[in-house]
């Protein structure tokens, strides 16, 4: 090796340059046995910048490897629903950022996520400015438009975007994974309800009155089985799957209807092996992230009564609904996290993993422009 790096050197300038490192391997090499006799072992002390750099790289131990990680400091917690910060190794295996709400870290935090949702009118608790040059924020937010408010002042303040659009600088969606041997065995789950829907929300300041109007004129025509908290009472966690597995039809009804606004409402009927009938933006938004043959869409017919008389049909031809679980030779879905403090896991970690990768200059101007617009 050594021989090596020898040869590319030439003449005079090559082993001038060569005593040079030796000279300032030994300085170094001395410097820090001075230094860790008397107080820091930490540092390389030697005053030139670039075999200080040199030297550091060489003499820092293993464990410090793990400082290097960009720092992601969460500047309040979302709807103060904490989880523990290795779930993102534990459910993602996402490991690259060091992620922290210690806000001493601060300054040294190459990265600030804040959540819209908590952020005061007067922007009282924003992060202090002038913030450390090389920081960057992360606008947090996963509501749709209609459930948005729009706080002046926070325009041009972001760099990044964290949101469920597919053009946020961090997109944050479940998504189905290829698989190239095909999975022959999988097998429908028994089923022993015809219908079903999960419904929390019912607060018509959410926009949920287009779902609330079709599942009215729907259940004229089909028995719909309702669970949650604004009906039948809660679900407990440990029934959400098993629950939507025993049903042929899941509701995945949005409470408002804007592009790439689709939710884990529809990945919690793929994943538990139900055939999702969604209420969202159209088909076609759908089909960017599952396949057409994998869901219905209300759209797909003039009126809910018309949806009705298919849903029926599709309950007595047992080969047509089967057809409904083809994509899973080659698709695999997979179960999200429900619980609620788990709400924000996926968004975090996969901002974690984000900026750990790309560590580019921006800013996102007209944050509102963009989102509203
Ligand atoms: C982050 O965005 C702000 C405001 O848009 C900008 O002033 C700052 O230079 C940006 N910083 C980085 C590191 O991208």
């Amino acid at each position: 090796m050594a021989l090596k790096s020898d040869q590319k050197m030439s003449g005079i300038k090559g082993s001038w340059l060569c005593r040079l490192v030796v000279v300032v391997t030994l300085a170094c090499v001395i410097s820090m046995s001075i230094m860790f006799y008397s107080f820091s072992p930490s540092n390389c002390p030697l005053p030139f910048p670039k075999p200080k750099q040199n030297c550091a790289k060489s003499n820092i131990p293993l464990s410090d490897k793990a400082e290097e990680k960009p720092i992601l400091l969460l500047w309040t917690w979302p709807e103060n629903y904490r989880f523990a910060f290795n779930d993102c190794k534990k459910f993602y295996n996402i490991d690259n950022c060091q992620l922290t709400d210690d806000r001493a870290l601060y300054n040294d935090a190459d990265n600030v996520i804040v959540y819209h949702r908590n952020i005061e009118w007067d922007l009282s608790n924003l992060p202090p400015s002038p913030r450390p040059p090389f920081q960057r924020w992360l606008w947090l937010h996963l509501e749709s438009p209609t459930n948005t408010k729009r706080i002046p002042g926070l325009e041009n303040l972001f760099n990044l975007t964290l949101s469920y659009r597919q053009d946020a600088d961090i997109p944050v969606r479940m998504r189905l994974m290829t698989r190239k041997k095909p999975n022959e065995d999988f097998i429908i789950p028994k089923k022993d309800k015809l219908v079903c829907w999960i419904v929390s929300n019912d607060d018509p300041s959410t926009g949920v009155e287009t779902r609330k109007i079709f599942y009215r004129e729907l259940s004229k025509y089909i028995k719909v089985t309702l669970f949650g908290k604004a009906y039948s009472g809660f679900l407990s966690y440990d029934d959400y799957y098993p629950t939507l597995a025993s049903c042929k039809f899941y509701l995945a009804f949005e409470n408002s209807i804007h592009k790439d606004y689709i939710t884990e409402k529809i990945n919690g009927p793929l994943a538990a092996g139900t055939v999702p009938v969604v209420l969202g933006p159209p088909r076609r938004n759908y089909e960017n992230f599952v396949p057409a043959e994998s869901f219905i869409h209300v759209n797909d017919f003039p009126d809910a009564k018309s949806l009705a008389e298919y849903l029926l049909h599709l309950d007595k031809d047992e080969d047509a609904y089967r057809k409904y679980f083809n994509w899973r030779k080659h698709l695999t879905p997979s179960p999200h996290l429900i619980l609620q403090n788990q709400e924000f896991i996926l968004a975090i970690c996969t901002a974690c993993d984000y900026t750990a990768r790309h560590r580019q200059y921006k800013e996102a101007h007209d944050l509102y422009e963009w989102y509203f617009n």
